[in-house]
């Protein structure tokens, strides 16, 4: 895949990690990164609590890295004054109902993206034919269904200051959402962008493993107006940034960062844009209510009972519509083959993102078997059937991860971060496999019930 606007590696800027596996950007910003995704902390080290403030809440799963980073910052139990979301996509908000509980704290977002917020409304439906890599392809798989903190939720005040960040003001930077902002700090021209632009090709599954940085625009699968998201990447590239932190990839700054910018605001219509878009013609807005998708709201922890394709009963989040089950199983087919191809072609750097040094040789077997299963999965007419394959797989991959938990591994804080990432998947993979044999299951009862009562000729 082309880079948009490729960046001299020079241009990245953030630290390497510290011992609570954050990497700081300024004195009092810092960010954590949970295999696909940015989490922010501001507030200086040991500030304590109620004394910093975290900016978006990550992928399901990743309260516990999130936690454990904020009390080696910032003091122990210490809990932040407030949430601040720039979105609420899934991977910006995965922790956010348990982390808002716990810490007892408010969540601010801009006005417009409180459906997605308060329960009421989906996202429009993702895009997977653009962009072209594994993580578009699988973005029908992403959840696009709200949460629910409207008892914590406060819209962002319309004199555009942060109130739990004294220094910083909001911008309204829609497109990839209609409720998008970026932060902004003028005294020494820091951003945070959200996902308005991203540094990294955030369509590749293999673009995001390696972290190649450039200036690429927002996540085409996840973006419903395209004139609105140029629009926002011209703002920011007029603020001219010193330093530029976004939802996905490493930080950025200096002069390649602005001519960086500047180039994707000219260039934007022919790098970024999807050629086809079914939100080309028909975008996502707020304005005419299409941008909110009102066919499954949700309560916490529970669907409800009457949404179409639905099941009533039970408060899974894993319920989906058994018509999805292949269309699962191929994407995780799809995703074994991009990890396996990441694994295989580029050991090194993947042993290194997971804290597993010295395991180049068995993360190449690895990533051979997730070929090999992904390739019998999409050749077969029923890929969920071959599930089995994957949670095989599965197993091998959390030995490998949890042996690397140990206080003798110098990189377990990366291993901790990957096996956070992994879970859900594995969990994807089981509850695939399970449902697979169950319908089998009841096919063959079925087929006997047949047999016993056959129909009158
Ligand atoms: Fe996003």
């Amino acid at each position: 895949m082309a880079q948009q606007i490729p960046v001299d590696s020079a241009a990245v800027a953030d630290a390497p990690p510290g011992a609570d596996g954050t990497h700081e950007i300024t004195r009092d910003l810092a960010y954590q990164r949970h295999a696909l995704v940015n989490v922010i902390f501001w507030g200086r080290p040991g500030a304590g609590d109620r004394e910093w403030v975290l900016i978006d809440a990550g992928v399901m799963g990743s309260r516990a890295v999130i936690e454990a980073a904020a009390a080696s910052r910032f003091g122990p139990d210490s809990r932040p004054s407030a949430i601040v979301l720039t979105h609420g996509h899934f991977d910006h908000v995965g922790a956010l109902e348990d982390l808002a509980e716990a810490w007892d704290v408010p969540v601010f977002a801009h006005a417009l993206e409180r459906p997605y917020l308060d329960g009421s409304a989906s996202y429009p439906p993702a895009e997977p034919a653009v962009g072209g890599g594994l993580l578009a392809r699988l973005s029908p798989l992403f959840p696009r269904r709200p949460v629910d903190v409207s008892g914590r939720l406060q819209a962002l005040p319309e004199n555009r200051t942060v109130p739990p960040m004294p220094g910083w003001r909001w911008i309204h930077v829609p497109g990839h959402s209609v409720g998008q902002v970026a932060l902004w700090r003028e005294a020494d021209r820091t951003l945070i962008a959200g996902d308005a632009f991203v540094t990294t090709a955030q369509e590749s599954a293999y673009a995001v493993a390696v972290q190649e940085p450039e200036i690429h625009g927002p996540p085409m699968y996840f973006t419903g107006d395209w004139d609105a998201a140029r629009r926002s990447v011209e703002i920011l590239a007029a603020l001219e940034p010193e330093r530029a932190i976004t939802g996905h990839g490493r930080p950025l700054a200096g002069a390649a960062l602005r001519e960086g910018l500047h180039q994707l605001a000219r260039a934007f219509d022919e790098v970024a844009r999807p050629e086809r878009s079914r939100y080309r013609a028909a975008p996502a807005r707020a304005v005419d209510g299409s941008a909110y998708d009102r066919t499954h709201p949700r309560s916490r922890g529970a669907a409800p009972a009457n949404a179409p394709g639905f099941r009533p009963g039970g408060a899974l989040p894993w319920r989906m519509p058994e018509g999805n089950d292949r269309a699962l199983a191929q994407g995780l087919a799809w995703f074994g083959i991009g990890l396996g191809l990441v694994e295989v072609l580029a050991p090194a750097r993947f042993a290194r993102m997971i804290g597993r040094e010295g395991h180049e040789r068995t993360l190449q077997l690895f990533g051979m078997r997730e070929i090999a299963s992904g390739v019998a999965m999409l050749g077969s007419s029923d890929p969920e059937r071959h599930l089995g394959l994957r949670v095989g797989g599965d197993v091998l991959d959390g030995g490998l991860l949890l042996a690397g938990l140990r206080a003798s591994n110098p990189g377990r804080r990366r291993t901790a971060l990957a096996l956070a990432a992994v879970a859900p998947v594995a969990v994807l993979d089981a509850l695939g496999w399970i449902r697979a044999r169950d319908a089998r299951a009841r096919q063959r009862r079925i087929a006997r019930a047949a047999r016993r009562n056959p129909r009158p000729s």
